[in-house]
C-alpha cells in the first residue's frame, strides 16, 4: 500500500554537550545525565533558525537523489510553526519551487506525529489524491526552553526529518491503531503565546514522572493491537522503532514490552529527543547501520504530548 522511498534529516550545526550543561549546573555531571537519558549532545537551532529552514534543508538534501516534481502533496508536522498563519507547508511548497497544483497542510502534533502522518498519507493515497507525499516532521522546541530547566535542555534537541511516502501496492496493506487522552495536554505544554495567555513568553513545561507513566500504561497496549489489528506476532516484527524520548523511558517499555534487544532500536546519544523527526531520524540511522534490510517489517510507535499516540508497521 505505503512504501517509503526515501528519508532525509537535518540538524543544525550548534551542540550542546553535557559538558556544557554540567558546567552551567554544577549539581549535575555529564555522566549522570548520560546514564539517566542516553544522550550526550543535542543540536539547537540559532535564533534565527526555524522548523522551516531546518525542513528546508532536509529537502535540499532529499533532492540530491529524489526528484522533487513526483511530489504532489506536503503534510507538515511541526509544534513550533513560522507563524500562526499561513501554515509552515504552503511556505515550503513555495521555498522549494515546487508545482502550484499540489495539496500542502500543516498539522499540530509532537511525538506521535510521525505516525500520524503516515495514517493521513495512506488515507490521501488511498483516495486517490496523491501518489508520491513529502512528510515533514520538523521542530525547534529549544526555542520554548528555560535557560534554567536543566532536564528539558537535556532532553530536547531540534531536528528536521522528510520522508517520502508513496503509493506501492507490492507493499503490504498494515492497519495502523491511534489514540488519544486530553487529559493529560496539561502534563506536557507551552501554555503562553497562543489565544488563551497571548501575552507571555512561550515556555515549555513537562511533568517528566507524568509522561513517563502515560507511557508505560499505554504503550504495551498500543505495540499488542498494532499486533493483533494486523494479525502478527511479536516474532513478526524484525525491527521495533520507537519515539526516541530518553533512554530511560525506552529501556523500560522494552523491557515491559518482552521486546529482544537486537529488536529494538535506540540511538539518540548525539541527536536528543527531536520529538515529531524523531521515528524517522532513527529509521535512516537503523537503514544506515544495517539494521533495516530489505523485506523487514518495522514497528514504529509514537506517543507522548497530548496526549496522543500512535502506532503501525512499514513494510522495507
Ligand atoms: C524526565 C525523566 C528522565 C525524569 O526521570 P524520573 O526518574 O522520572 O524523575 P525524577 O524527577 O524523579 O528524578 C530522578 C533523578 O533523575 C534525575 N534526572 C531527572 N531528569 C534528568 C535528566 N534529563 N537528565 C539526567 N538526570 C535527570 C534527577 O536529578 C533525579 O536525580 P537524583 O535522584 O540524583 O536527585 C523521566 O521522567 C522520563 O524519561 N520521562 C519521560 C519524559 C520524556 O521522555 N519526555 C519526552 C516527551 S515524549
Amino acid at each position: 500500500m505505503i512504501n517509503i522511498a526515501a528519508i532525509e534529516y537535518y540538524l543544525p550545526k550548534n551542540i550542546l554537550t553535557n559538558e556544557d550543561i554540567a558546567n552551567e549546573f554544577p549539581e549535575w555531571n555529564a555522566e549522570k545525565i548520560t546514564a539517566k537519558i542516553g544522550v550526550e549532545s543535542r543540536h539547537v537551532a540559532d535564533a534565527s533558525q526555524t522548523a522551516l529552514d531546518l525542513a528546508y534543508e532536509a529537502c535540499e538534501k532529499l533532492f540530491r537523489t529524489y526528484d522533487k516534481s513526483k511530489i504532489d502533496f506536503i503534510l507538515f508536522c511541526t509544534q513550533s510553526p513560522d507563524y500562526f498563519l499561513p501554515t509552515t507547508a504552503c511556505i515550503l511548497q513555495d521555498r522549494l519551487d515546487l508545482p502550484k497544483n499540489i495539496g500542502a497542510l500543516d498539522f499540530n502534533l509532537g511525538c506521535s506525529g510521525f505516525v500520524y502522518g503516515l495514517t493521513l498519507a495512506k488515507g490521501l493515497i488511498s483516495i486517490g489524491l496523491a501518489k508520491n507525499i513529502l512528510l515533514v516532521t520538523s521542530d525547534t522546541y529549544t526555542k520554548f526552553l528555560d535557560k534554567n530547566d536543566k532536564s528539558n535542555r537535556s532532553i530536547f534537541g531540534d531536528g528536521a526529518a522528510v520522508t517520502i511516502v508513496e503509493k506501492d501496492d507490492s507493499k503490504a496493506d498494515f492497519q495502523y491503531v491511534v489514540g488519544t487522552d486530553g487529559a493529560g495536554y496539561n502534563n506536557l505544554i507551552v501554555e503562553n503565546g497562543g489565544a488563551r495567555n497571548a501575552s507571555e513568553k512561550p515556555v515549555l513545561y513537562m511533568k517528566g514522572p507524568k509522561i513517563f507513566t502515560f507511557a508505560i500504561e499505554n504503550i504495551p497496549a498500543l505495540m499488542n493491537d498494532t499486533l493483533e489489528k494486523n494479525k502478527l506476532r511479536l516474532e513478526d516484527i524484525d525491527l521495533f522503532v520507537f519515539h526516541q524520548a530518553s533512554s530511560y523511558m525506552l529501556n523500560y517499555l522494552k523491557n515491559l514490552c518482552n521486546i529482544p534487544d537486537e529488536k529494538f532500536f535506540l540511538d539518540m546519544k548525539d541527536i536528543g529527543n527531536t520529538v515529531s523527526a524523531s521515528i524517522p531520524i532513527a529509521l535512516k540511522l537503523a537503514l544506515d547501520q544495517g539494521k533495516i534490510k530489505e523485506g523487514f517489517k518495522v514497528m514504529v510507535a509514537g506517543f507522548g504530548v497530548g496526549y496522543s499516540w500512535g502506532a503501525g508497521i512499514l513494510e522495507f
